[in-house]
């Protein structure tokens, strides 16, 4: 009989549902008026995984070409999955497989071809409320996040993106007429995706782009645009309360772990900064004003944020309904990483740990980690949590029999799903839901590879973006079914062993 710390059990309105983003899977990205995004602008660039900041690198050069290009395979989010034309099928299997939720993105330039315009574009409001009307026929609650990695092209250009606070403006416009014309489908929503991000990878998060920075330093820039980001959240959170009575209203983070190499007080030290690092700007959205500790962090390195005198009022009465996360893996952290060997993960290296598996990407996979992350943002928030992405990025094989047997994915779930049990029910965590990522495979946002595949569902489409887009059923698809049907209860009698973990990184 498979062990628990304690019987696997799940409240009774578990949230159970998987999470994709527009950038990601819709395609058509110059169609029904859609203006052009930074995710329809960043190439495929085939250089392997080892070290994610060359993915992520891009100037204003680049972005001038791929602004004349017409080319869809080299800029692979132009076609994504084409979940444009394919949304009823994809919604279908995901109600197959039981979803009580489904997180979604909506794409700012769909909704606003410019986002300077004064109207909105009816044909992009037209599709997401025919993607809502479907969740609902199936009983599906929509997950929906207004930012999720793709800063209109038109703001870069006109304004740096998020560098400038008119941008908190068009971006207020832009969740206005989402809450006003999407709040009577979608009750649940979260304002920006992995806020944290933007210290990482400052183009895709923040619409920055180094080379446009000669009259700041492109740091001190980051930390404004973050502000900007932080003020844009509180009052689309103030707005969404408003206009959507019923709505709850969440932050997003990017929940890394690092935990000390050795016992060595250094190591610890070192880990402890990096761990309080990450929770920088969700501090802010949850507890209403900047840590002391990021304030010195800003000051320290001598750069100045400009701030209005409304804005402590304005961060304060726009804290977070729930928090929000992306939990994928963990590495380690030493004082001096002299001689040891480095371990990719998501937007992050850290020191490998010997103790843990691998993904063929070379992250550490961990679902002890997952508890300890539950654990470590509710004492730190007390306020319910929902994991809004968890997963295994694997290359699968379509076998001769038309099937795709992924014995590694359901082991890697079965083990997180036991995790989070345990932290409801030993740890006493407020979990309300659990949205498996990229649910349906999709094109990776750190490689931009399809080949890099986290889906129950097969997408028949390789990485120069050659295939028919057929949808074939994984064998995961089954078992997440069952997971879901028996709330949690059944992921099976026997621990599923994969030995195909490893580390290799391709
Ligand atoms: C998260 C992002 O960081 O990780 C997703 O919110 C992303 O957009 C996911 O796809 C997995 O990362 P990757 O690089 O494997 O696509």
């Amino acid at each position: 009989m498979y062990k628990n710390v304690a019987k696997l059990n799940f409240p009774d309105k578990f949230l159970w549902g998987g999470a994709t983003a527009a950038n990601q899977i819709e395609g058509a990205w110059n169609v029904d008026g859609k203006g052009m995004t930074i995710e329809d602008c960043l190439p495929y660039r085939n250089i392997g995984v080892a070290d994610f900041t060359k993915q992520f690198a891009f100037d204003s050069k680049e972005l001038e070409e791929a602004i004349k290009s017409d080319d869809e395979l080299k800029y692979p989010k132009r076609h994504g999955i084409d979940f444009y034309h394919h949304y009823k099928e994809d919604i279908a299997l995901f109600a197959e497989m039981g979803f009580k939720v489904y997180r979604m993105s909506i794409s700012w330039s769909r909704i606003f071809t410019n986002p300077d315009d004064e109207e909105p574009n009816e044909k992009g409001i037209k599709f997401y409320e025919d993607v809502f009307k479907e969740c609902r026929k199936y009983g599906i609650e929509p997950l929906v996040t207004l930012s999720h990695y793709d800063p209109p092209v038109a703001l870069v250009k006109k304004y740096r993106g998020w560098y400038s606070r008119k941008t908190v403006d068009l971006f207020i416009k832009y969740a206005q007429v989402c809450f006003e014309r999407f709040g009577k489908y979608v009750k649940y929503w979260l304002t920006f995706n992995e806020v944290d991000a933007m210290l990482r990878h400052p183009v895709t998060s923040g619409g920055l782009i180094e080379d446009q920075f000669k009259d700041v330093p492109f740091e001190q820039a980051i930390y404004q645009a973050m502000h900007h980001q932080m003020i844009a959240s509180a009052l689309a959170v103030k707005l969404g309360h408003k206009l959507v009575p019923n709505s709850k209203i969440g932050c997003m983070m990017t929940k890394l772990l690092f935990y000390p190499y050795t016992c060595k007080p250094e190591d610890n030290m070192a880990a402890l900064l990096r761990m309080r690092s990450i929770y920088r700007y969700v501090d802010i959205q949850a507890l209403g004003k900047y840590p002391r500790y990021l304030i010195k962090e800003i000051k320290n390195k001598g750069y100045h944020v400009n701030m209005k005198p409304e804005d402590d009022k304005i961060l304060a009465e726009g804290t977070v309904d729930f928090i929000s996360f992306s939990y994928y893996m963990s590495s380690c952290m030493a004082a001096d990483t002299t001689g040891l060997t480095m371990s990719p993960g998501n937007t992050v290296n850290g020191v490998k740990n010997p103790y843990l598996p691998a993904s063929e990407w070379g992250w550490q996979t961990d679902a002890s980690g997952l508890r300890y992350s539950l654990i470590e943002i509710y004492d730190r928030y007390r306020k319910p949590l929902f994991i809004v992405e968890n997963g295994l990025g694997a290359k699968d094989e379509l076998t001769s029999d038309g099937k795709i047997h992924d014995k590694y994915r359901m082991e890697y779930l079965q083990e997180h799903i036991r995790a989070m049990s345990d932290a409801i029910n030993v740890d006493g965590v407020d979990l309300i839901g659990y949205t498996w990522w990229g649910c349906i495979d999709l094109i990776s946002e750190s490689t931009r590879q399809m080949s890099k595949r986290y889906g129950f569902i097969y997408v028949n489409l390789d990485d120069q973006g050659h295939g028919d887009y057929r949808r074939i059923k994984k064998d995961s698809f089954y078992y997440y079914k069952k997971i879901i049907a028996s709330n949690g209860n059944d992921i099976g009698d026997r621990k599923i062993v994969c030995v195909r973990m490893n580390y290799s990184l391709i």
